[in-house]
């Protein structure tokens, strides 16, 4: 990665505005002059979330995270700041080459920045190597990889593609990379080759076949490897082996072929289960197609896809689909407010949407697709599966397992929409179904309520932490515009007054800046690497004294001395206490009446 001036920093945050990024992660209304919206930082049912377009910044009011443009990127992508940047200036295509400086040189995060760097280049190096592997064996008259991958119809473009490539032994790899130049170090940190008891290196991948797992920006960052042909019927073999997590690898986080399926805006996204079915799909002209990889879909999976569709089709394989996990999956797909449809193939001589387009072609998968049925419609429908609806105790079991799901529903037009959809479909009466699910939304309303409350005393709990306010005063009158006030407050109270640590660190910080306190500054943010500054910063930010500034500014000298006076105050009772002579004694007393009395002149 490249070095980059500070102004770079200034041009990304007045090009990015805060309101427009953050909406492609989180659903913001106005209220007000901010915008409002479930943090995506803890899971929350009342918006706590803040945005303010005024000062481009942003605040959690339930966790206190908060910060600018960049640090929101840092935090929802879980990258570092300059990647940050970086990914900020391609979204507002600024030309960051202007920016480059040749010798800045950053110390504090260089050498885990270099390692991602060189991560991502020996990735790319190891990709090219397995794909020209397979180009290779692909020029052979036959072979049994050749034979697999046309048994798989995987075609010249499809490979060339997506990158599909072949590890043909355990060794040339590691001698490959070493005559690139990187170091036994580097090589193992990627994961791709390991060391066997005896110091051997070898190929984690070896006679596999090869799919190169991007991130969005066309990188690879991982790898998967399919065992092929006869191998697979081996069970001590796995079928496929796949990249650990590390630095620039979090499975969690990745859609395979999402780079390619990103646009704009996407009607829908269709996510399925394997390599080879995001693969099939793409090639049949389904280029909104993106796999999971075999794992339940994530939070911020869900996120990323947020960012491009409000819309999901999930067409996993007919065994996977009812599992808990995929469940659970979806839910969270429909929590981060997507609309999400399940597709039901409608042969059942195949496993998955690879097989069914080889076999049925692409037009009937489109039928499929349009068919595709509601979350609450698959759910009733697992549900019905596993029971017999002749037996009575079934009949109630599905009935109430009804009603638990529909009453889940927030919608009122909704909801009795679906009592009376599914009713008809299996021809009980809606009354019941109906008398359920009130049931069922008071005891959620009463949860609700249970929640509500919690939240409550949490918010309560921040506001009556009076104390902390107060010493909040004194940065937010430090930042005032008025040159009489900052003095006064320079004058009067010194850092080791303040109790509140994060507090102080943050009073200490704009002490630094020497006599520019200018903190609306906003790219003042990005210098700041201390979390906890950060927080308290937006935390003041929000904090509006204007007008009130000398009022705020006799209380918080009001207190101050109060504080010393109880401080002394408490001495004294000490001393008085304590074993000490009569006239010791007598001066203590004269002093503590002092004291009293003018503490009651500060009330
Ligand atoms: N998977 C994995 N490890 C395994 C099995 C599966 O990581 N041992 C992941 C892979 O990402 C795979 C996905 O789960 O693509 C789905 O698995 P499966 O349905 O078994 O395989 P397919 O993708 O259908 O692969 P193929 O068609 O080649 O059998
Ligand atoms: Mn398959």
């Amino acid at each position: 990665m490249a070095y980059y001036s500070g102004d770079l920093i200034e041009e990304v945050i007045s090009q990015n505005d805060i309101v427009e990024v953050i909406s492609e992660y989180v659903t913001l209304k106005k209220s007000g002059r901010n915008y409002m919206g479930l943090c995506p930082f803890h899971r929350e049912k009342t918006p706590s979330f803040c945005v303010s377009i005024d000062k481009q910044i942003f605040k959690c009011f339930g966790c206190s995270e908060g910060g600018n443009v960049i640090t929101f990127i840092m935090k929802v992508e879980n990258i570092d700041f300059w990647e940050a940047v970086e990914m900020l200036a391609e979204r507002a295509n600024i030309d960051t080459s202007r920016y480059e400086v040749k010798s800045y040189y950053n110390k504090m995060d260089a050498s885990k920045k270099d390692l991602k760097e060189t991560l991502l280049k020996l990735n790319r190096d190891v990709g090219i190597f397995y794909h020209n592997n397979l180009v290779e064996l692909l020029k052979e008259k036959e072979n049994p990889v050749k034979e697999y991958i046309i048994q798989r119809k995987l075609d010249a473009k499809t490979i060339n593609k997506f990158g599909i490539g072949y590890a043909t032994g355990k060794e040339p790899l590691y001698d490959h990379l070493i005559n690139l130049g990187y170091t036994k170090e580097e090589i193992l940190a990627s994961g791709i080759i390991l060391e066997n008891s005896s110091g051997r290196m070898y190929d984690r991948f070896y006679s596999r076949i090869i799919f190169p797992i991007f991130d969005i920006r066309d990188r690879i960052i991982a790898f998967g490897g399919r065992a092929f042909s006869s191998k697979v019927l081996d069970k001590t073999i796995p079928k496929y082996v796949n990249s650990p997590e590390n630095d620039i690898y979090h499975k969690g986080k990745t859609l395979y072929l999402m780079n390619f399926a990103k646009r704009e805006k996407l009607d829908n996204i269709i996510i399925v289960e394997g390599y080879m079915d995001a693969i099939a799909l793409q090639k049949f002209g389904f280029e909104n197609a993106v796999a999971s990889l075999g794992t339940a879909l994530t939070e911020n999976q869900a996120r990323l896809i947020k960012k491009y569709t409000d819309k999901v089709i999930v067409g996993y394989d007919q065994d996977e689909a009812g599992q808990a996990a995929t469940l659970r999956g979806l839910d969270i797909l429909a929590s981060h407010g997507l609309n999400v449809k399940v597709l039901k193939l409608d042969r059942e001589d195949v496993k998955d949407p690879d097989e069914y387009l080889h076999k049925y072609g692409p037009e009937r998968l489109k039928k499929c697709i349009s068919n595709a049925i509601s979350l609450v419609e698959f759910k009733v429908s697992i549900l019905e599966k596993n029971l017999d609806l002749d037996n009575f105790d079934s009949k109630v079991k599905f009935l109430t397992g009804v009603a638990n799901i529909l009453s889940k529903i927030d919608n009122n037009i909704e909801r009795d929409l679906y009592i009376d959809k599914i009713s008809k479909k299996y021809g009980m009466s809606p009354g019941p179904i109906l008398k359920e699910v009130e049931k069922g939304l008071k005891k959620k309303n009463d949860n609700d309520l249970v929640l509500d409350m919690q939240t409550l005393n949490k918010k309560m709990q921040l506001m009556t932490n009076v104390r902390k306010r107060q010493e909040q005063y004194i940065v937010a009158l430090l930042l005032s515009k008025k040159k009489n006030i900052q003095d006064e407050i320079l004058n009067n109270i010194k850092s080791s007054d303040i109790e509140n640590e994060d507090v102080r660190k943050t009073f200490d910080f704009i002490l630094s800046l020497k006599d520019n306190y200018d903190i609306n500054k906003i790219d003042i943010l990005s210098k700041i690497h201390d979390e906890a500054i950060i927080k308290e910063i937006t935390d003041i930010m929000y904090i509006d004294i204007s007008g009130y500034e000398e009022k705020l500014l006799q209380d918080v000298l009001k207190n101050k001395k109060k504080e010393k006076l109880f401080i002394r105050r408490d001495e004294i009772l000490k001393r008085i206490s304590e074993d000490i002579s009569p006239d010791e004694s007598e001066i203590l007393k004269l002093e503590l009446n002092q004291i009293i009395i003018e503490l009651s002149k500060l009330k």
